[in-house]
């Protein structure tokens, strides 16, 4: 390509070292869109003509369908996805072929590239995401009225509602679907046309060919626009915030279906046995979840460190962007896809969510709220039932069971109607506060999980 200035060919190491289309090649398709729009602007603008550029874009089109159907193999001896497209069209077509490169550098080539193949991708993560905050949604619904510990410092602390802790994963994944669509927005501006750097001094559109790609812009400083992988760095840590999200479930899953808790069951086609030990059954797929976070957080720090420090404008550093983002990409991926299913399938056992929540008094605070009801400072209100729980622990009885007699000792305000009031039932079905655990609380989170998912 660069023949005219150089003795010498490449050293075949370093050409090696230099090339990226073992993994840029994935961006085949966003590269010969970009290309086509490229031509119709310079056509549009008279700066090549209407002969060159129908001879390009039937050229590019043939390209793009060849390698789609397998009749082209992308050639790997080339340096990256942009020479080898060039290449491959001045091979058919010729001298036209040649003039696409007018007003347009690598440098601005690529940037284009990334961002529309990470615009396409960033639609089927929504997808996936949707997907399974709605196979959430539906768990949720089907067990907004089971009863479970809920958690404090992984201690059993009061009483809710399984579906209410499961909704608590469909909001946080609606905000990373929020952050997926914020990271699209920003990023959707056009690089192209920014050249090398300084921009051109052809009379290019640079707006018509953002029109052309479906940006809603164009990047208004060239040199930003070559040198910006921000939007890389957005969409990775949202995805690292996806992961982080799908890795508190993974080990929540992985708890609940220990034999110390049985609280749920995976399905057997989402789990794996021990080669050894008959009786195992383990959680395989969310433990990959859980791992593979560490990967996807990887990815976000190669690419922070990658343009630290770096100078204005292009540097071939950058070209280390897209194997970090791939692999965040991919793995996000694959993460969502096995945990929706996961999910769909994964069996509740309210049962043995019950037991749990009967012991470990998890109505304490529910019995000190009686007493407040009834006068008593809510300071000693917890003190006082502070010291029945540890008369309960001596005894070996629960809140449920201490006859009314006990109660009386430590307070006159206790009556027989304490014990309805600290029903699990009672517990649960009085927080009606916004947001919380009773049924109607649920209800109205997932109505408003329901409508966000239709925008
Ligand atoms: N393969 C390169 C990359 O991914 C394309 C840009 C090359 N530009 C250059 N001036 N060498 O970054």
């Amino acid at each position: 390509m660069w023949a005219g200035r150089f003795a010498k060919a490449l050293d075949s190491k370093a050409d090696d070292f230099n090339s990226s289309i073992r993994f840029d090649c994935k961006m085949y398709r966003q590269d010969i869109k970009g290309s086509i729009a490229h031509a119709e602007m310079l056509a549009a603008q008279k700066i090549i003509s209407e002969s060159d550029r129908d001879v390009i874009v039937s050229g590019l089109c043939d390209i793009l369908r060849d390698i789609d159907n397998g009749d082209l193999e992308i050639d790997m001896s080339c340096e990256d996805i942009h020479m080898f497209v060039e290449s491959e069209l001045t091979k058919r077509v010729g001298d036209a072929g040649k003039r696409l490169h007018t007003a347009r550098s690598r440098n601005d080539q690529v940037a284009v590239d990334v961002r529309l193949y990470l615009r396409d991708e960033a639609d089927e993560i929504l997808a996936l995401l949707k997907q399974l905050v709605e196979d959430i949604t539906d768990k949720a619904e089907q067990n907004k009225a089971v009863i479970v510990p809920g958690y404090t410092h992984l201690q059993r602390a009061q009483p809710i509602t399984f579906g209410h802790h499961l909704m608590a994963y469909a909001m946080m994944l609606l905000r990373d679907i929020g952050r997926i669509k914020d990271a699209t927005a920003r990023m959707n501006y056009s690089p192209l046309g920014s050249c090398a750097l300084a921009g051109t001094t052809y009379n290019t559109d640079r707006r018509m060919e953002a029109a052309k790609l479906g940006f809603d812009g164009i990047m208004l400083n060239s040199i930003d626009g070559v040198s910006d992988r921000d939007f890389c760095i957005e969409f990775m840590s949202a995805f690292s915030t996806i992961m982080m999200h799908l890795s508190r479930f993974s080990e929540e899953i992985i708890l609940w279906s220990s034999w110390e808790f049985r609280y749920v069951e995976l399905d057997d086609s989402f789990t794996t046995g021990s080669s050894i030990m008959p009786q195992k059954k383990n959680s395989d797929m969310a433990e990959l979840v859980r791992g593979k976070t560490g990967r996807v957080y990887g990815d976000l720090m190669t690419i922070l460190t990658l343009m630290k420090g770096l100078p204005l404008a292009y540097n071939k550093d950058m070209q280390e962007d897209k194997e970090a983002l791939f692999d965040s990409i991919e793995t996000v991926k694959m993460c969502l896809d096995i945990f929706a299913p996961m999910i769909r399938t994964m069996k509740v056992k309210p049962e043995n969510m019950y037991r749990a929540a009967q012991e470990g008094f998890i109505n304490a605070t529910d019995l000190a709220d009686y007493l407040t009801k009834k006068g008593m400072p809510f300071r000693i209100a917890y003190k006082t039932v502070g010291q029945i729980v540890a008369e309960c622990i001596e005894k070996k009885c629960v809140l449920d069971d201490l006859p009314i007699e006990a109660y009386r000792a430590h307070s006159e305000l206790f009556c027989n109607d304490l014990y309805n009031e600290i029903s699990l039932e009672t517990c649960v079905s009085k927080r009606l506060s916004e947001g919380g655990t009773s049924v109607s609380s649920v209800e109205a989170q997932i109505t408003y999980v329901r409508k966000e998912l239709q925008k």
